[in-house]
């Protein structure tokens, strides 16, 4: 029942789909960049029924499919883009169906005022996973191939480490896009965690690039992503404001790859790197794929808790989509758990990243300090310079910032690690939406040893995405260290160091705990 408190009309109920009769303009940037991305209305809203099918559609990798498959995709693009603008199978309606639902153009429905938004919450994969659903059938229906199956990116593979050429190496495409970076192109190596403070160093080679974006990838589906709060992200009600905490995949690697893939020329990041305008880029539909591939795989991996959730406060939230006959179709979470039941699947690929376990760099961290492995975090605080009390929040982050965060319980055992994780939980964030924000966290570490330490717990990041709720402070962000607290050999102390460190944008912070959630 998170969030509850912060509106007077919430009660516990599902979201429901938006009045597009309502729809209104976004102001993307402020007042600097006002934008009409609603679609046309329907006096007529159809609820959503499973086709019946006869082939399951496979969605490839995008490094991996041949000429005859990018020639197809090709051309079914180039129809849907020379759709007139008002029909709402055309790629400009496609687009826009991303900067309505992400930029505000929606109340709640009953919630005048309160906004609609699909990110930073358990409405993350659901709504993506539907959008590509129908942007895959309208595809499918312009060039009479109903088997027809979008591809995916699949940067969680060293074979997908570049933007797919498919979307890059033929300017005159229905796949191309100008409005991506140029330092980017291929082969330039993707880098999970980037941030734009990032861009002056230097270039990575191919196995570094590789063996760090397989631990990012153990950490935000693996260690990290225990429950599902973690994975899926924070709650969110009826009448509730949203972004109430990005679930693992949905922070890292999607965010930075969203801010990697946009033009840096551009003010705002387009097309990729801001919400209004991500849906432009055909390569978005590519990287949603394997977001959405994602949550597939994340249901099939070890551990009890790995399922979807079974509120029917989420179960039951619902949203507006055309599909490929332009009829208005109301669609609900509940419908879209199972992809098989939506008629496609995924091409199955090694998962290089699931025994890519981050090693402790401890022992650099106790040099600095000046102590030695084995000291309890409480001993070690005494000896780190400028250790921010925990009083003085909320704080601006502006500076590399040291807490010392007391644990609730310690020494825990293997069953009850299994039964409740242990979550670092930095709440109240409050952030610029429309710039780049990226801060990251340690947890022991003073040397900030990148993501490829066990000390590393993760990120706080966002795409641009301005909105016209802009007080809005209830964010969290809500890391799982259960298995990096017993990589640090801090399973016994009594407290633990929490390092903040700004990378992107102006941020504050309102607190640090601790918290045991199943
Ligand atoms: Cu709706 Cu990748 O964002």
């Amino acid at each position: 029942m998170t969030g509850i408190g912060t509106s007077p009309l919430a009660v516990a109920a599902p979201i429901d789909a938006p009045d597009i009769t309502k729809c209104g303009n976004v102001e993307t940037q402020g007042q600097v960049l006002p934008v009409d991305c609603c679609p046309p209305t329907s006096l007529k809203i159809i609820d959503f029924k499973p086709p019946p099918i006869t082939k399951l559609r496979v969605r490839p990798a995008a490094h991996k499919v041949g000429k005859e498959y990018i020639a197809k995709y090709n051309e079914a693009l180039k129809r849907m883009r020379e759709l007139p603008d008002t029909d709402p199978r055309s790629f400009s309606q496609q687009a826009d169906i991303h900067c309505a639902y992400c930029n505000s153009a929606y109340d709640q429905t009953g919630y005048p005022g309160v906004e609609l938004q699909v990110h930073n919450s358990w409405l993350f994969f659901p709504f993506h996973r539907w959008y590509l659903y129908f942007y895959e059938r309208i595809l499918g229906s312009l060039i009479g191939d109903p088997t027809f199956a979008i591809p995916f990116w699949n940067w969680d593979h060293p074979g997908g480490i570049a933007m797919p050429a498919m979307f890059t190496s033929d300017k005159n495409s229905a796949l191309y896009d100008v409005n991506r970076s140029i330092a980017h192109q291929p082969p330039f190596l993707l880098d999970l965690d980037y941030s734009k403070s990032k861009d002056a160093g230097k270039i990575p080679q191919f196995k570094d690039q590789v063996d760090e974006n397989n631990t990012i990838m153990y950490r935000q589906m693996v260690s990290g992503a225990k429950t599902q709060s973690l994975f899926f992200g924070g709650d969110f009600r009826a009448g509730e404001q949203p972004e109430n905490s990005p679930g693992s995949i949905e922070a890292t690697p999607h965010t930075p790859i969203h801010i990697w893939s946009g033009n840096e020329k551009n003010k705002f990041g387009e097309n990729m790197g801001n919400f209004y305008s991500a849906g432009r880029d055909p390569m978005f539909y590519a990287h949603h794929g394997n977001v959405d591939r994602m949550w597939s795989i994340w249901k099939s991996l070890p551990g009890k808790k790995r399922t979807d959730i079974t509120d029917p406060d989420w179960l039951n939230s619902a949203f507006l989509f055309y599909d490929q006959n332009k009829n208005l179709v109301r669609v609900t979470v509940a419908d879209s758990l199972d992809t098989k039941r939506l008629g496609y699947v995924y091409e199955q690929v090694d998962l290089p990243w699931l025994k890519s376990k981050p090693k402790s760099g401890t022992t650099s961290k106790a040099k600095k300090v000046g102590i030695s492995v084995g000291v309890s975090a409480a001993t070690a605080a005494e000896s780190v310079k400028g250790l921010t009390p925990l009083t003085n929040f909320p704080i601006a982050l502006t500076k590399v910032t040291t807490v010392l965060v007391p644990r609730p319980k310690k020494g825990r055992s293997k069953a009850e690690k299994e039964e409740e994780e242990e979550i670092l939980v930095i709440e109240g964030i409050d952030y610029d939406r429309n710039s780049v924000v990226k801060f990251d966290v340690y947890v022991n570490d003073e040397d900030e040893g990148g993501p490829d330490k066990s000390e590393f717990a993760g990120s706080f990041v966002t795409v641009p995405h301005n909105t016209k709720n802009k007080e809005r402070t209830n964010t969290k962000l809500k890391l799982g260290i259960s298995e990096l607290l017993e990589d640090v050999g801090a399973d016994d102390d009594e407290s633990v160091l929490v390092t903040l460190v700004p990378k992107d944008g102006n941020v504050k912070v309102g607190g640090i705990k601790i918290v045991f959630e199943s």
